[in-house]
């Protein structure tokens, strides 16, 4: 199968194309692919994938509040020329997504059906770039993730990380809940659905859930450090974005398709171990 693979230098592309290594891979990396730009159609033409898995994305949360025209120009108007290029080489599009489409209003696992409603200009960037896709692409399949973290790039896990080796004390937000994922497992949970032929909205993250400050407590804990993690509520932490206070996502069309990622606590420990060996664990 010849897969290419958008913001394959990102976090989760990284692990995608270790994941997909057996298979036919294009790579598209900015600045030769920039979905800013009309070429990045051309890109995708000339390619000739049968899927397209895009994981390229303007993700600064906070930064996304001082520029939300950039953001939507990459994450809804790129999203658009990703979309109508794989439709018109007749691929398959699977098009990653973000928990924070929904508003956290809910206090039960958001479904694939439920009425999304962001917060934040990020969120509302990316629920356009869901909605152009399923407009401009027949076969496609958006794939909402969250709280992802891997060996590459930047993230939470590694910020704790490097905080607890500098303070004493760390203040985490503790009134907002979610679902670590692990990039290495929703990318192993992508290659198993280019097995299917599911196309419209599916959730995918770590299984079960946790606070920020909950979360941080176990990464300084696996690391052996004793610093303290104090929970502050999300007015305390004063961020730019607004932050939904649940998205614990419900991967009812993943389940259904015999799909499950690991409990986010057992994916976070092999995690630690990967770190510790500057490469990926096996899996459990
Ligand atoms: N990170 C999270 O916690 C999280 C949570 C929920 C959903 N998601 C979604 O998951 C997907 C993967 O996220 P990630 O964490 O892997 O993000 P990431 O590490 O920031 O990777 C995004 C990739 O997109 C590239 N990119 C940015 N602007 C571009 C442009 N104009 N043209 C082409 N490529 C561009 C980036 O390149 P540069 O590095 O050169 O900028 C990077 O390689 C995204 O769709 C994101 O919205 C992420």
């Amino acid at each position: 199968m010849r897969v290419l693979i958008t913001g394959a230098d990102g976090q989760l592309g990284c692990e995608l194309q270790r994941v997909l290594s057996g298979q036919s891979l294009v790579l598209g990396i900015w600045p030769e692919f920039d979905l800013l730009k009309a070429e990045a159609e051309r890109f995708i033409l000339d390619a000739r994938p049968d899927v397209v898995v895009h994981a390229g994305a303007y993700t600064d949360v906070e930064k996304a509040e001082q520029e939300p025209d950039l953001a939507m120009a990459v994450n809804a108007e790129g999203t658009e020329r990703v979309a109508r290029a794989t439709a018109k080489a007749g691929a398959r599009l699977i098009a990653i997504s973000t928990d924070y489409v929904f508003d956290g209003q809910k206090r039960s696992p958001y479904e694939e059906t439920d009425c999304t409603n962001p917060l934040n200009a990020y969120g509302r960037s990316k629920l356009e770039g869901e909605r152009r896709a399923l407009a401009h692409c027949p076969n496609t399949l958006i794939v909402r993730t969250s709280w992802l973290y891997g060996l590459h790039g930047k993230n939470f896990v590694k910020t704790i990380l490097r905080l607890a080796g500098e303070q004493s004390e760390l203040r985490v937000v503790g009134d907002q809940r979610g679902s670590p994922t692990h990039a290495g497992d929703l990318a192993s949970a992508l290659a198993r659905v280019l097995g299917t032929d599911l196309r419209g909205v599916a959730h995918a993250t770590g299984s079960s859930d946790c606070t920020w400050q909950e979360f941080a407590s176990a990464i300084v804990a696996l690391a052996g450090f004793s610093v303290m993690v104090r929970p502050i509520t999300t007015e305390e932490a004063h961020r730019a974005a607004l932050r939904p206070p649940y998205t614990v996502l419900a991967n009812r069309v993943l389940a259904k398709a015999g799909i499950v990622l690991p409990h986010w606590h057992e994916a976070l420990a092999r995690f630690m171990n990967e770190v510790r060996a500057g490469a990926p664990a096996e899996r459990v």
